[in-house]
């Protein structure tokens, strides 16, 4: 296998998959909330694909090498969960932050993507790891263009992280996206600058950092899915799915409810 180079028809169809894909973060966003359980977020969501846009949960019975087939429609991590949670009958509570992640299939191709979402209020260390995960993810976006290195984004991406003081999960990574979920390459995010596949226009693949408050490391549940961290301590994940173009980058995944890039990286405004 290799990397696939999409053609202008594969481009606008994932377009389309990717703008359905963050339609419906949209929709949950409003019932993620103190009370509701995350087998609740699955229905209304497995419902608005299936029922409202005619698209296809990609994690339903979705069965890589090694695993059992996933149960639901999308994935739930709540607080110390890394990513893969699987929708439970446990109500969130409030001060709880959960990564929600979405991947729609329509006519044939992929959008995949999630977000964090805040769970009533929550304690300022929790919406700071969210948010500089969510920086983490727009510096490893911004430096997509022809001729750019993936181990510049994984360096980019851990610099910031570990600044923060956090440290960057290595088992999980970014990867190509298409007419399969996970395509070559990987885009992992750590790395050596100038080291690492050069992009090419036509690339597209995901840009999904896990970001731990305390050490990198992981464990996976006795589900065979759920990943956590291994001291139990807080993480973060935010992702987009992102084609190379000739001068730069377009983010597939976007939506009128797509949150802004971060001030961080917002173009100077002319005096
Ligand atoms: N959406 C995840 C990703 O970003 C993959 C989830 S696989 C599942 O790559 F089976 F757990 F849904
Ligand atoms: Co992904
Ligand atoms: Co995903």
């Amino acid at each position: 296998m290799s990397i696939v180079i999409k053609n202008q028809e594969d481009i606008e169809k994932m377009r389309i998959a990717g703008r359905l894909g963050a339609e419906v973060l949209d929709f949950i966003t409003p019932y993620v909330k103190p009370g509701v359980t995350t087998a609740e977020l699955d229905r209304l969501c497995h419902d608005y694909m299936v029922n409202v846009q005619g698209t296809i949960p990609a994690p339903l019975n979705y069965c890589p090498p090694g695993y059992t087939p996933y149960p639901k429609s999308i994935c739930t991590s709540v607080n110390h969960v890394i990513c893969h949670g699987i929708p439970n009958d446990k109500p969130l509570k409030n001060g709880d932050c959960i990564n929600i992640d979405v991947t729609v299939i329509k006519d044939g191709y992929h959008g995949d993507n999630s977000r964090m979402f805040m769970v009533g209020e929550v304690a300022p260390y929790v919406s700071r790891l969210a948010q500089v995960t969510y920086e983490c993810m727009w510096i490893g976006i911004d430096l997509v263009k022809p001729g750019r290195r993936l181990g510049d984004i994984g360096a980019a991406i851990q610099r910031h992280a570990e600044r923060a003081g956090y440290s960057v999960v290595q088992e999980f990574c970014g990867h190509g996206v298409g007419k399969r979920f996970h395509e070559e390459p990987q885009v992992l995010h750590y790395g050596t600058p100038g080291t690492g596949v050069e992009l090419r226009a036509g690339m597209i693949f995901t840009i999904e950092p896990m970001i731990n408050l305390g050490k990198r490391h992981i464990h996976v549940m006795p589900d065979g899915w759920t990943v956590v961290t291994k001291d139990r301590k807080l993480s973060a994940q935010w992702e987009h799915t992102v084609l190379v173009t000739e001068t730069g980058y377009e983010i597939m995944t976007q939506s009128a409810g797509t949150p802004a890039k971060p001030a961080l990286l917002a173009s100077p405004v002319a005096a």
